[in-house]
């Protein structure tokens, strides 16, 4: 038999997974999951980026790592872990960052993003935050990265950076490829949608977290930007519709074509509460799972502890490996 190929993902715990982050990753993991080997981290090390309340992070990582449980990720057959926990992370990162240009840094759209909302707090880890994010990826031999389609600059860094690594040493890294949604599937705020549907919106109807309930999701629906063509068209200038045929697209398989056609002559009202019920009917059993396994510690405790003690063992075996390539001494123990 082949051997399955390697699949690495994360989420920063920042916010609250929204529906853009589950139609944009988590729900093509659960896809992905039983063909290939997975690694699903909650990559707490990227999210002190931005400042954190310390408690409010640490109860809010065990919430998305119940949250990937909840949402159908099978953390036994996976891994499933918290970033900090393996430290082979931050050392290759430290590496790479060695092996990276101020210049690439510069160009990453999400740092000068982050940078003009954070004007008070431009770190050196923002700056960095890419190829922490490489070390991730590549530690593992990853061959898939399936992410939203604002990770795709991030991931092409990646790319350059393993490949400027194996021309110097030799074949050390796997090449990645991404796993990323087409443009459409870009999942839009409901009150702007012509930005991205963020978690960290202050307006708590731009976004659907995947824990909301179905009266919130569907008052939510009820409040979203559309336009005042009155016509349920796929089309350029239409975002708020398009953004609700992305949707429901994204939750029921159907094509954009195929959504237009099933609502043709519908009125926005309608509709919407159509695109509610379906996000609604989607989230309510992964809210119920996380309602009973967020109770559960010593499950969730054993989950992340044999995941951590996996993924140390494999990304050291790559970590040793650049460490040898580099030319550091052996280490003694
Ligand atoms: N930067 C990603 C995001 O904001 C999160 C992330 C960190 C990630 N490390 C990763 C995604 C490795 C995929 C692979 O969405």
């Amino acid at each position: 038999m082949e051997e399955k190929k390697t699949i690495f993902s994360g989420i920063q715990p920042t916010g609250c997974i929204t529906l853009g982050n589950y139609l944009g990753a988590l729900k093509n993991w659960v896809d992905l999951q039983n063909d290939y080997n997975c690694i699903f981290s909650v990559v707490d090390l990227h999210s002190i980026t931005v400042r954190q309340n310390p408690a409010e992070l640490r109860k809010r990582c065990m919430d998305f790592l119940c949250q990937y449980l909840a949402a159908g990720i099978n953390g036994e057959d996976n891994i499933v872990f918290f970033q900090s926990h393996a430290s082979t992370h931050a050392e290759l990162s430290w590496i790479l960052n060695c092996f990276t240009y101020m210049g690439e840094l510069s160009r990453m759209t999400q740092f000068k993003d982050k940078s003009a909302k954070h004007e008070d707090n431009i770190n050196a880890g923002l700056f960095t935050y890419p190829v922490l994010m490489a070390a991730d990826i590549l530690l593992y031999q990853t061959d898939l990265v399936p992410v939203g389609v604002d990770q795709k600059q991030h991931l092409e860094l990646c790319r350059d950076i393993a490949n400027r690594f194996n021309n110097i040493y030799g074949d050390v890294f796997t090449i990645p490829e991404g796993f990323i949604p087409k443009e459409g599937a870009r999942i839009m705020s409901l009150q702007d949608p012509t930005s991205k549907m963020s978690k960290s919106d202050p307006n708590v109807n731009g976004f659907i977290s995947i824990l909301d309930d179905t009266d919130t999701i569907m008052r939510k629906f009820k409040k979203a930007v559309t336009d005042s063509e009155g016509e349920i068209a796929y089309r350029e200038g239409k975002s708020g519709i398009n953004n609700l045929i992305n949707i429901y697209s994204g939750i029921t398989g159907k094509t954009p074509d195929e959504v237009v056609a099933e609502f043709a002559g519908k009125g926005y009202g309608d509709f919407k509460m159509a695109v509610g019920e379906v996000v609604a009917d989607e989230l309510k059993p992964i809210r119920e799972k996380y309602d009973d396994l967020r109770k559960n510690k010593d499950y969730l405790e054993t989950i992340y502890k044999t995941g951590a003690e996996r993924a140390y063992r494999i990304s050291n075996k790559t970590l040793s490996k650049v460490k040898r390539k580099v030319g550091f001494v052996d280490r003694p123990f």
